[in-house]
């Protein structure tokens, strides 16, 4: 019988597809996915540490499975990424979960299959965190779950250092793949047939250190690359966003008309104090250089609120921002505390009674927003990717070349069409059209 695994993923697209590879590298083991527990003969989770709540998700989970595990003594659990990878948390995790086997962190994920290897062939416990980020490892296939969009690693770690952000201390130093490797990477995934490409790193307007390109340039390369396909990519950094990155996109109707942008907060105090190194001016500068080209453009953004020493102003102008940008979506969060950085030493954390206050009422804003928008496309025909099938709605469903999301009934697989969608519904954040 074949041996089978589950991978439970917690945290950012960068983890989505380290996942993929995970399970590129379980497959080669002889391992089948599973979704469910029961069947599993190893659960390994891939861990987020940026908020509080994402570890805590985690915690509850792998305690979850000590009870099946006294039960199976067999199955394997594994726990990975980015939690492992923090200063002190594979101890806390060795100390409160005795029943783990196998812990790695995020920078030496390339030795996961040796080190499930190593626990079959009967070793009790194999943990291997690596401190230092090291040579980036090419030619391990991931297995693809997210056809058809592939994502495509371009940079790795980051070097930023926001002063709220864990990110910089648990995935090294910021590196870049060489040109070459990511356009062989792209050429390979349209050839297979994937339609939408999507470029990662932490902030892929750096990217270019020690290989000798520019984000703009290799955009341009991946865009010229043969095929019908579509090219995004994230996340951008304000500070280093480029009016060159905007030409390359003007040259190429591949690339999709949507940038996501995350401004954090639109309070130049606090802007100063998360180490963003860009004001708001700046900011909205960057936004109207973005609707010069195209004038539809749609910006989706990143916003904390409560951060220490956040005023009912500085809280008041980031409202005024998320207006006068006209975000598409935001992602909104409670600013929250991380062992280790700049921030958490910082005077003025807010009680939590405030900042409660203010991501309510910050979630309701960017909902109207998003509302309005919706219902600008009633009557249009738009022209949407189809990437996946939504069982409870029974419709299928796919993004615009602005990232907006459109519902509709087919009897066929769609999946992976273009389908020109006209739009009868506008229901909140979600478009209901006809295939026409
Ligand atoms: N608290 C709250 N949100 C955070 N983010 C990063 N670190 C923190 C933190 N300590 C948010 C930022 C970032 C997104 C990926 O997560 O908005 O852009
Ligand atoms: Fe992604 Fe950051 Fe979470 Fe790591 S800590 S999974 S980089 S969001």
């Amino acid at each position: 019988m074949e041996k089978k695994y589950k991978i439970v993923t917690y945290g950012c697209q960068m983890n989505v597809h380290e996942s993929e590879k995970m399970a590129g590298a379980l497959r080669r083991l002889g391992y089948e996915e599973t979704t469910d527990d029961e069947e599993a003969d190893l659960i390994l989770f891939n861990t987020c540490c940026i908020r509080e709540n994402a570890e805590n998700h985690a915690f509850g989970n792998i305690g979850a499975l000590k009870k099946l595990k006294k039960r199976k003594p067999s199955l394997i659990i594994a726990v990975g990424g980015c939690m492992t990878q923090e200063k002190g948390k594979t101890e806390l995790l060795k100390k409160k979960f005795p029943f783990i086997d196998v812990m790695f962190g995020t920078l030496n994920l390339e030795e996961l299959e040796t080190l499930i290897k190593r626990k079959l062939d009967g070793q009790k416990r194999v943990i291997s965190v690596r401190e230092k980020e090291g040579e980036i490892v090419e030619g391990a296939e991931p297995f693809r779950t997210s056809y058809p969009n592939a994502w495509v690693n371009i940079t790795y770690g980051c070097d930023n250092f926001c002063s709220y952000c864990i990110v910089p201390y648990v995935r090294g130093r910021e590196r870049s793949r060489r040109p070459e490797h990511i356009i062989a990477e792209v050429e390979r995934l349209v050839k297979e047939g994937y339609k939408e490409i999507t470029l990662l790193g932490q902030n892929v307007n750096s990217y270019g250190r020690g290989v000798d390109s520019s984000f703009a340039e290799l955009l341009d390369k991946v865009a010229s690359v043969e095929g019908n396909f579509r090219v995004r990519f994230m996340t951008s950094h304000p500070k280093d966003f480029t009016e060159d990155v905007v030409k390359v996109m003007q040259k190429h109707k591949k690339i999709m008309r949507l940038i996501h942008l995350p401004v954090q907060s639109g309070s130049n105090a606090v802007l100063a104090a998360m180490n963003r190194r860009y004001t708001r001016e700046k900011y909205l500068a960057e936004i109207e250089m973005l609707r010069r080209y195209f004038p539809e453009a749609e910006v989706t953004t990143d916003i904390i609120v409560g951060f220490p020493g956040e005023t009912e102003e500085d809280y008041l102008l980031t409202e005024d921002l998320v207006k006068r940008v006209d975000f598409a979506s935001a992602f909104t969060f409670v600013y929250s505390k991380r062992e280790g950085t700049k921030a958490a030493t910082m005077e003025g954390q807010l009680p939590e009674e405030v900042q409660k206050d203010r991501i309510m009422r910050l979630v309701e804003l960017v909902n109207s927003l998003t509302r309005k928008k919706s219902e600008k496309y009633l009557g249009k025909t738009v022209e949407i990717l189809c990437e996946d099938y939504d069982e409870k709605k029974g419709l299928y469903l796919g993004r615009d070349e602005f990232g907006r999301m459109g519902y509709f009934k087919s009897d066929e697989n769609e999946i992976g069409n273009f389908i020109n969608l006209k739009i009868t519904k506008a229901n909140g954040i979600s478009l209901f059209g006809e295939k026409v």
